[in-house]
């Protein structure tokens, strides 16, 4: 029976388990990637396992998140990045360098080896055949020490692209479309793999941002084949030599078929506020616009920023538009600077900001009160730009240049433009001077720590039995951005726990950390798809801190509940769905007997507030049960 790429890959890196959709495999991982919301703390967890070098056969840590510096603290998280990388054997990405995916495409990813990074888009490089995973920072830690990364073996979705796309649809036109098909739930447990006479078209930066928001879809990861036009992206790096080819088996066995016609694709939009949101432009109609942005790891590629350019070439951004454009990479700023498109950007009006994520993650840029924003983002969560009563629609980079001019939410194909194919240069402009290289020996090198850097907290084994209230109760599609929220304010406290954890929930429910410190222990529940969105896991290990012992929900999107596996948190989903309405906040609940509990197939919880008693499920293998009772993955790893 012919196998998926997916399935070659695993097979290549399995060190323990059976590849059987469902059950927990155990595979090698070659390369690691952090960025600086999720590195510091990722790094203080590599000191704590207590290893002198990485194992991996790369790592890198970017800084493209809080590159903000208006307090001390996120020029202190830098300086220790630099000095813990180059202590134990890791390359340094220097803030202004660029987005971590965009710059790891470039310069790092190689068809056929796996990648773990404690960024949730870190299936971007699936694009050049890379088995990329997102995880928590503590997962990417235990990987740079040698360790195996754990995840349930994923099914493995087959996408058939055929035909070409047509001028004026873009990538993000087809992955928008995967996801009004598949929604933001559709690819929990599941690989996407892309294959098909359509694959040849795009170029590996398309491909890119169709696997970059595969991350939207819940997805483990998603992935396309190694074929001649990688190949061509990889010399155009100076890097051909890392080139293989690799493809399914003709005859490979999916999961699941899928098939989308490139040719019949349109330019679409995801209305606030969910990814999967979709519909045309035209359908949606000419919303008026206050904000344009255009850039993130998703759509921020040397062609993607050309064809804006080549857009407003000789024309002026729309007066009730504030445009703002951040480059994906050094690399990019640099080449559209060198061929004057950067001058046509400024010319017509744009505001330019570093490459670095930005607008993306809050850090600057939020919209006005009310306003629609287009962006050529991954999320438009309520919220993450900061503005909380702002609606964001997310685009490809032609329907947002469109629209800076117009005003309006405008289909590029209304403009009666000509529309010019992106001609890719031969050779791109290779100059790695804000990469750092480790030295061969760091062992005498001191690791830079400012005030910001707070010792990491740790906690307590699994109590024998979990008396506690329900501190909050919460519907569907909690983000880790409602659980942790970013921004410029909160986002450099990453390094400080006590700080940050004063922020939890803070969207949702003010008082929760007072009221979680004032019961010393609490419980959480949830609806369907808890904890999607970004991996970071500061909203698993600040709950802990502030003493949630469990969190019992209807479903878990993948990162958040490993995040809560590996801090400790009992992860529970309801047997029965209904159960869910028979519970209030401030419900005093018990779980007794835990442990032993944890061995049946499933668990008794007592409502104690009501009288009623109900089943849940942990869905734990041997090991996370062993990581829960242990009080978590740095305990269970130190124990080992
Ligand atoms: Fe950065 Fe936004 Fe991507 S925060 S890594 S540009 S999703």
């Amino acid at each position: 029976m012919g196998r998926s790429l997916t399935q070659k890959i695993f097979a290549e890196h399995l060190i323990e388990g059976e590849m059987i959709a469902g059950k927990e495999v155990a595979i090698k991982i070659d390369q690691t990637l952090t960025q600086d919301a999720t590195g510091t703390m990722a790094y203080l967890q590599f000191e704590a396992i207590g290893i002198p070098r990485v194992r991996t056969e790369l790592s890198v840590s970017y800084v493209d998140h809080n590159t903000l510096q208006s307090g001390f603290e996120n020029a202190d998280d830098h300086r220790f990045l630099q000095t813990v990388a180059a202590k134990y054997g890791i390359y340094f990405s220097r803030p202004g360098n660029g987005i971590c995916h965009q710059v790891h495409l470039e310069r790092f990813a190689k068809p056929g080896k796996t990648l773990l990074g404690s960024d949730s888009h870190t299936p971007t490089a699936g694009g050049m055949a890379v088995i990329a995973i997102g995880a928590g920072g503590l997962d990417v830690a235990v990987a740079m020490g040698g360790g195996a990364f754990y995840t349930t073996m994923p099914k493995v979705v087959g996408i058939e692209l055929k035909g070409k796309l047509q001028p004026w649809v873009s990538a993000k036109d087809i992955i928008l479309e995967v996801l009004r098909i598949l929604s933001v739930k559709g690819g929990v447990g599941k690989v996407i793999e892309y294959f098909g006479e359509g694959v040849k078209s795009l170029t590996v930066p398309e491909r890119a941002t169709i696997t970059n928001m595969g991350a939207e879809l819940g997805a483990t990861t998603s992935i396309f084949p190694s074929d001649e036009e990688t190949r061509a992206y990889l010399k155009s790096q100076g890097r051909e030599e890392d080139w293989v080819s690799l493809n399914a088996d003709a005859d490979a066995v999916y999961d699941e078929l899928l098939e989308i016609k490139l040719d019949e694709l349109e330019p679409l939009s995801a209305r606030p506020h969910s990814p999967d949101n979709v519909a045309k432009v035209r359908d949606i109609g000419p919303v008026p616009v206050q904000q344009v942005a255009i850039g993130s790891c998703t759509n921020s590629s040397y062609a993607d920023l050309m064809i804006v350019a080549k857009m407003l070439k000789g024309r002026t951004v729309h007066p009730s538009v504030s445009l703002a454009i951040a480059p994906g990479s050094k690399q990019v700023y640099t080449m559209i600077a060198q061929n004057g498109a950067l001058a046509d950007l400024i010319d017509a009006g744009a505001r330019i900001l570093e490459s670095a994520c930005g607008p993306c993650i809050g850090m600057g840029q939020s919209p006005s009160s009310a306003a629609n924003s287009v962006r050529t983002f991954n999320r438009n969560f309520e919220g993450r730009s900061g503005t909380q009563d702002a609606s964001i629609y997310l685009t490809g980079p032609a329907v947002a240049a469109a629209t800076a001019i117009t005003g309006v939410l405008t289909d590029p194909r209304d403009l009666q433009m000509n529309y010019e194919e992106v001609v890719w240069p031969e050779t791109f402009t290779v100059n790695d001077n804000m990469i750092i290289s480790p030295p061969e020996n760091g062992a005498g090198l001191e690791v830079l720590r400012g005030p910001n850097i707070k010792p990491l907290p740790v906690n307590e084994a699994l109590p024998g039995e979990i008396k506690a209230s329900v501190l909050l109760k919460v519907g569907d599609n909690i983000t880790t951005d409602h659980i942790m929220p970013a921004g410029a304010k909160i986002l450099p406290l990453r390094s400080n726990i006590p700080a940050i954890s004063e922020y939890v929930f803070c969207t949702v429910d003010k008082c929760f950390p007072l009221r979680a410190k004032e019961t010393g222990r609490g419980i959480i529940i949830g609806g369907s798809n808890y904890g999607q969105g970004s991996s970071r896991e500061h909203a698993a290990l600040a709950p802990m801190f502030l003493g949630v012992k469990a969190v019992l929900v209807k479903s878990f999107a993948r990162i958040h509940r490993q995040n809560l596996v590996n801090f400790g948190i009992l992860p529970l989903t309801f047997v029965d769905e209904k159960d869910y309405d028979g519970i209030d906040q401030e419900d005093l609940l018990l779980l007794s007997d835990t442990s032993a509990q944890m061995s049946a197939e499933h668990m008794l919880v007592r409502n104690l507030t009501k009288g009623t008693e109900f089943k849940v499920v942990h869905n734990l293998s041997e090991r996370q049960k062993i990581i829960i009772k242990a009080g978590g993955l740095l305990n269970y790893t130190k124990n080992r």
